[in-house]
């Protein structure tokens, strides 16, 4: 238990980032390396998971490891288990197909989505990371600070206003809010399943600036009541609060992160 002095503390405890590699797992990975965790980076791209790993480890002085894994693969989520040999405090849910994802039959009107697309994203984005919950809570359960951390969305907590993407090529799939809302109630699950020893919480990102059509951009920013789109680093300080003692008597919770999106 940290002192209350040092409630965000996470020196010693070791945290798993699935999708570590992208762009805002690898801000998530950071932001637990800024409070002291050792961190082991995971994602597709083997040498993507060691650059990350070498960055956190030099800025932070922690210990980071890659291990690379496709969690769409049968035996994906097996073969990251079992290359992590140490303890285990906080395992982070981020990887996931989004809504800018380029699956086909996916992010595009409603007509045309596929139930093939459905069922991969349903795949990487709900059935991954129960997978790990399950597999690694037995490890999660030796910690004495253990946390589940998913990253749900906006779009698992309300449905999309698809006037938003009105003359732009953006699209909002079913299969996103789907299986981010699924998160969401996998969260509550798995937080009273697994209590006392593990915690379990979500939080729910609203969308992130990264250059989409000025349109979009512009009505987006208007049903926001923080003005602006996030930026990746708007989610530092959640993922260090629900890793660490400072959320100690909080599980089950989802946690809108989002400029007030979702406040009306
Ligand atoms: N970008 C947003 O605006 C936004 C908004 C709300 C919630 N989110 C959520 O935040 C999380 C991260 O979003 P992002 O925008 O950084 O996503 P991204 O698609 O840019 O990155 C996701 C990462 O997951 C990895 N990944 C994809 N398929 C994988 C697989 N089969 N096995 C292992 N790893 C795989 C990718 O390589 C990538 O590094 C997601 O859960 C997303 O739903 C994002």
């Amino acid at each position: 238990m940290s002192s209350p002095q040092n409630l965000f503390s996470l020196t010693g405890r070791t945290a798993l980032v699935t999708g570590g590699a992208g762009p805002l797992g690898s801000v998530l990975a950071d932001a637990l390396a800024a409070q002291g965790a050792d961190v082991i980076i995971s994602d597709i791209s083997e040498q993507a998971c060691q650059e990350v790993a070498a960055g956190l480890h030099d800025r932070h002085g922690v210990a980071a490891r890659g291990i690379s894994s496709n969690l769409l693969e049968p035996d994906g989520t097996l073969k990251l288990v079992e290359a992590i040999d140490g303890p285990l405090d906080i395992l982070v849910n981020n990887a996931a197909f989004t809504g800018t994802s380029g699956v086909p039959g996916y992010a595009v009107p409603f007509e045309e989505q596929t139930d093939e697309a459905f069922e991969l994203a349903s795949s990487l984005n709900l059935r991954a990371p129960f997978s790990l919950a399950r597999q690694l809570a037995p490890k999660l359960a030796a910690s004495a600070g253990a946390s589940i951390i998913n990253v749900s969305s906006i779009y698992g907590i309300v449905a999309p206003n698809m006037g938003l993407y009105e003359g732009t090529r953006m699209g909002n799939p079913a299969a996103y809010g789907a299986t981010k809302g699924g998160i969401v109630q996998l969260t509550r699950y798995l937080s009273t399943v697994l209590a006392p020893r593990i915690r379990v919480n979500a939080f729910a990102p609203g969308g992130i600036a990264r250059g989409q059509d000025s349109a979009f951009t512009e009505r987006y920013e208007k049903l926001t009541p923080l003005g602006r789109m996030a930026t990746e680093d708007d989610f530092r300080g959640v993922v260090a609060w629900l890793a660490s003692d400072a959320s100690r008597y909080v599980t089950g919770q989802t946690i809108a992160v989002d400029g007030g999106w979702s406040a009306w």
